[in-house]
Order: C-alpha cells, then sequence, then structure tokens
C-alpha cells in the first residue's frame, strides 16, 4: 500500500507529465510530422530544399532571407532534437514547481568588465573620440520596441581601467560606483543585456548569410559525394532554427495577444514578432552592408575575410573571433587541397551564387573562394557557438531575467522569481547548445584527408580557446569550452 508521502510524490511527477507533454505538444508535433512525412529520416538528408525566399526592404534597400518549405535537415534532427527540448521543457515545468526564489547576484565591477570583453555583450563597445576608454553603448534599445511591463533603462557605460567607471540611465543620469544606486545600476545593465544579446547583436550571425549560403549549398551539391559531406555538418540547421526565430517560436506573440500557457515561462524577447522580424531585417542589412552607423562600428565588419578593426586589438572577445577564424581558413585550405578540379568548378559555382544573393558590397567574380567559405564555416560554427555559450557561462548563476518590472527611477522589486525562470528556460532551450551527437567533436568523414583537416581544425579550435577564451572569472564552477559543446551550425 502506498503511504500518503509516496501517494504524493507520485501524483505530482504524473502531473509532472502530463504538464510536460501538453507544454511540449506545439513544437514535438511539428517537428514530429516533418519526421514521418520523410521516406526514412536519414534518406531525405540532403534532398533538394524548395526554399522561400523572402525580401525586406530597409531603408530603400533589398535584403534576402531564405527558409525552407520542406525541411529535410528537419527530418534529420527532429528525434535527437526533439529529446534536448523535451529535456528542457522539463527543467522548466521542475523549476516551475519547486525552484525557490533566489536574490539576484551582484557581480563585482571586474567581474563585469570581463563579462563585457569576454561575451558577445562586447559587440556594443565603440570608441568615442572624447572618451579614453572603450564604451559599451546600449542605444539600440530606444528604437526596440519592448513590451510595456518590462524596463530596459541602461543606454551607456563608460570603460577605464579594466572597470566600470560609469553606468548612464536613458533619462541622462550618471551613476558611478560611490553611489549607493550602483548595485542597482549593474542589476539593471544586466537585465539589459539578456535582451541585447540575443535579440539585437547577435542578428547577423543568423540570418541572410548563412541562409542564401545553405540553401546554395543543399541545393548544389549532390547527396553522397565529397562537397556534400564535408558541408553537411555546417548547414544542417541553420534554416530550421532561423525558421524558428522570425517565425516567432522564441519570442512573445504580437503584442497584447494572448499568450499560450507556457509562452509565460519561455518567453525572453519582450517585443512582438511583425517587430522583431522587421528590426532583425534592419540591423542585419546595416551588419552586412555597413549601410547606416549601425552596422560599420563595431569590433567585426564583415567581409571576405572579416575584419577586425585595430581599435578591438586587445578584446579577448575580439582575438578569440580572429583566432578563430584563422583556424577556419586552414580548415577550408587543407580541405580544398583534397578537391579535383570538378569540385573546385562547382565551389566556385556556390561561392559566385552566395556572394551575388548577399551583399551588393563585393563583386562575385573577385571574391577569394577559400575566403567565403571560411567565413561561413567560422560564422555559423566558431561565432554562433562562442556567441551563445560564453554569453550564457557568464550570466548563468547571476539569476537575472530579461528587463525589470520596475524602472530605474522607481522603488520596488527588479525581478520576480518567474522573471528568473523564464531566463533560465530561455536559456536552456535558445541560448545553450546541448549536445546531442551533432557537436565538432561528433563529425566524421569518409575521406581521410578531409578527417585529416578536420582533426587539425579541432585541435586548432582548442589552441585559442587556451589561448583566449576567458574562464576564470567564474569561480570554481566555469568550466571553458570543450569540442562536445562546440555546435557546427545554427543550432540554438
Ligand atoms: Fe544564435
Amino acid at each position: 500500500m502506498m503511504t500518503s508521502l509516496r501517494k504524493s510524490l507520485f501524483f505530482k511527477k504524473i502531473a509532472l507529465l502530463l504538464a510536460s507533454a501538453f507544454i511540449y505538444s506545439r513544437h514535438y508535433f511539428k517537428l514530429s510530422l516533418h519526421w514521418l512525412k520523410a521516406k526514412g529520416w536519414r534518406s531525405r538528408a540532403g534532398e533538394i530544399v524548395p526554399v522561400r525566399l523572402t525580401f525586406t526592404d530597409v531603408e530603400g534597400q533589398p535584403i534576402q532571407y531564405a527558409s525552407g518549405v520542406t525541411t529535410p535537415y528537419l527530418s534529420l534532427l527532429a528525434g535527437g532534437r526533439s529529446k534536448v527540448n523535451a529535456d528542457a521543457v522539463v527543467r522548466g515545468v521542475k523549476r516551475a514547481l519547486y525552484d525557490p526564489v533566489q536574490d539576484e547576484v551582484v557581480p563585482s565591477d571586474d567581474y563585469l568588465f570581463k563579462m563585457i570583453n569576454n561575451s558577445a555583450a562586447c559587440y556594443n563597445l565603440i570608441k568615442d573620440p572624447e572618451y579614453a576608454g572603450m564604451v559599451l553603448d546600449l542605444s539600440g534599445l530606444d528604437t526596440y520596441h519592448t513590451n510595456p511591463d518590462r524596463y530596459f533603462d541602461i543606454r551607456k557605460v563608460h570603460l577605464m581601467n579594466n572597470s566600470l567607471a560609469s553606468i548612464t540611465i536613458k533619462n541622462g543620469h550618471v551613476v558611478t560606483p560611490e553611489s549607493k544606486e550602483w548595485n542597482k545600476a549593474k542589476l539593471h545593465l544586466i537585465s539589459n543585456l539578456n535582451l541585447l544579446f540575443p535579440a539585437l547583436s547577435h542578428n547577423w550571425v543568423h540570418f541572410h548569410f548563412s541562409d542564401i549560403a545553405t540553401v546554395i549549398s543543399h541545393n548544389l551539391f549532390p547527396i553522397g559525394e565529397v562537397l556534400h559531406q564535408w558541408l553537411s555538418p555546417f548547414m544542417i540547421s541553420n534554416l530550421s532554427t532561423n525558421e524558428n526565430g522570425k517565425g516567432g517560436a522564441v519570442m512573445d506573440r504580437d503584442m497584447g495577444e494572448k499568450k499560450f500557457f507556457f509562452s509565460d515561462y519561455l518567453i525572453i524577447n519582450h517585443t512582438d514578432n511583425e517587430y522583431f522580424v522587421d528590426s532583425v531585417a534592419g540591423r542585419t542589412l546595416s551588419f552586412y552592408s555597413g549601410m547606416n552607423n549601425k552596422g560599420a562600428k563595431g569590433p567585426v565588419v564583415f567581409g571576405f575575410p572579416p575584419k577586425f578593426p585595430a581599435e578591438y586589438a586587445d578584446v579577448p572577445y575580439v582575438m578569440a573571433l580572429e583566432a578563430g577564424y584563422k583556424a577556419s581558413k586552414k580548415f577550408v585550405d587543407n580541405s580544398l587541397k583534397s578537391m579535383n578540379d570538378e569540385e573546385i568548378n562547382l565551389l566556385q559555382e556556390w561561392k559566385y551564387h552566395v556572394v551575388k544573393r548577399t551583399t551588393q558590397q563585393f563583386p562575385a567574380n573577385e571574391t577569394c573562394l577559400a575566403s567565403v567559405l571560411s567565413t561561413f564555416i567560422w560564422q555559423v560554427c566558431w561565432v554562433h557557438t562562442l556567441d551563445h555559450q560564453m554569453y550564457f557561462k557568464w550570466t548563468d548563476g547571476l539569476n537575472s531575467a530579461s528587463g525589470t518590472l520596475t524602472a530605474f527611477h522607481e522603488e520596488g522589486r527588479l525581478f520576480s522569481r518567474k522573471n528568473q525562470i523564464q531566463f533560465k528556460n530561455m536559456a536552456d532551450v535558445a541560448i545553450r547548445y546541448n549536445p546531442n551527437g551533432d557537436s565538432l567533436a561528433d563529425i566524421t568523414y569518409n575521406d581521410k584527408r578531409l578527417q585529416t583537416a578536420l582533426d587539425e581544425y579541432r585541435s586548432d579550435l582548442l589552441s585559442v580557446i587556451n589561448r583566449h577564451v576567458k574562464t576564470d572569472a567564474g569561480g570554481d564552477d566555469f568550466k571553458s569550452l570543450s569540442l562536445d559543446e562546440i555546435a557546427p551550425s545554427v543550432l540554438m
């Protein structure tokens, strides 16, 4: 006979199971449908992808996105990724049921300085000619339509002598480390960065160039042949992840629209779908064309190869990006040595179409094949992984959220328990990479020369991690990146 304690645990588990099944149904059925429709889930990998092209006109310039109409890569991923996502949802439900309210953690100034210089937050570092140090510019939040129940009030952080010199609030009020408002300003800052990184700074990594290059790879390289084998790991999920991003799976409904139960916990991006898609287009265009001052400033300038302006030479994250590019270029150069003339010609054709459709900046015939391939692999694998993993590692444990419940000038709680759980859940699903047999460590090539090139690439990236990826600021639990934490394509 069950004791009452066992009974209560039993019913809790059943409730958890039912809740998980209900909550996950939206994603699970969508993915499973693709899987069941497939003729055989692996046999479809590499089929020609019918693609829907979208042009968004921003400031008189068209920018192209590609999304799959049917998605063989989804069917290939569905089983394993369903489990990863289901696990994340179960963790989310457990948090909702059991996690206590947690005090937010106020990090030291030193920690925040290192976090800014060792994560994707550094994309917003600018050089102000009137200031000797760097300035972290959050002014993009001014033009971002956030939901009315969240506050994003930080606009600038001045850095000096390896620390934070001041934090400027939206109304122009400047808070310095001596002020009694300093800790509050730092908590606001973290919660603002939690929107700035995933929703504003990281768009270019996902959209446009990686979409277009992926589609052309899928449709040009014959299944089972060397070129397809070589590039498959780097294109496998780019389109499906981007489709989720622009399709509303990781953001709020349109403002005022009723949320479904779990979105209350999952949502990080406090804007609405339509605005999100428009603003992604604007920022992506800025990055790729350098058309307005939002795109050209910053530590990475798009090109074949990408450029890293000299004023960022001391920023450790930029060093890691640049060193990662060199490793990717070496991998491509070594791989190209194993290709025959026919394969090189096909790659040239790929390059021509990719460059022609990606940006009007570069004449397609004058770009270097190895540089275009290296930029693609570097971006979808190394930059994408580093952006997500390092940001999560630095913010994990701070018990923060995305935005605050009260404005800076108001008194009151900054985060509720639900906000904290919401951010952790979002990090689980869409920020942290959950290895699932699809990491850089899991790739194998039949071609021996390609395998040798890959082995060198892995070893080179490990050296980059040892040299440039900062790992000492988060205490004993702060782990460096391992190969199985590197996603070869845009997987989160
Ligand atoms: Fe991403």
